[in-house]
């Protein structure tokens, strides 16, 4: 089986209210918080995994649109 690229896929957060926060987590062993990014209602922002970035949290009321289909974050 082909090899996947640990990084280059992108996903897209379209925030739901105001003040949601994306917020990037390191590569390696090392897993911290390295960057935090607020959206206001309406705001969209597209985030790539890259050689920094293994995982993207998001807090907030959020739609997320991955490769793996569509989620909403913030809602019970
Ligand atoms: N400097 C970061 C990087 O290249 C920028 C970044 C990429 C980022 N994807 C992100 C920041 C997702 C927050 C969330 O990895």
């Amino acid at each position: 089986m082909e090899k996947r690229a640990q990084s280059s896929d992108f996903i897209v957060i379209k925030a739901l209210e105001d003040g949601v926060n994306v917020i990037g987590l390191t590569r390696g062993s090392d897993t911290r918080f390295h960057h935090s990014e607020k959206l206001d209602d309406g705001e969209v922002m597209i985030a790539q995994f890259t050689d920094h970035t293994s995982a993207i949290k998001i807090r907030g009321t959020a739609k997320i649109l991955t490769e793996f289909g569509e989620v909403e974050s913030g809602k019970k």
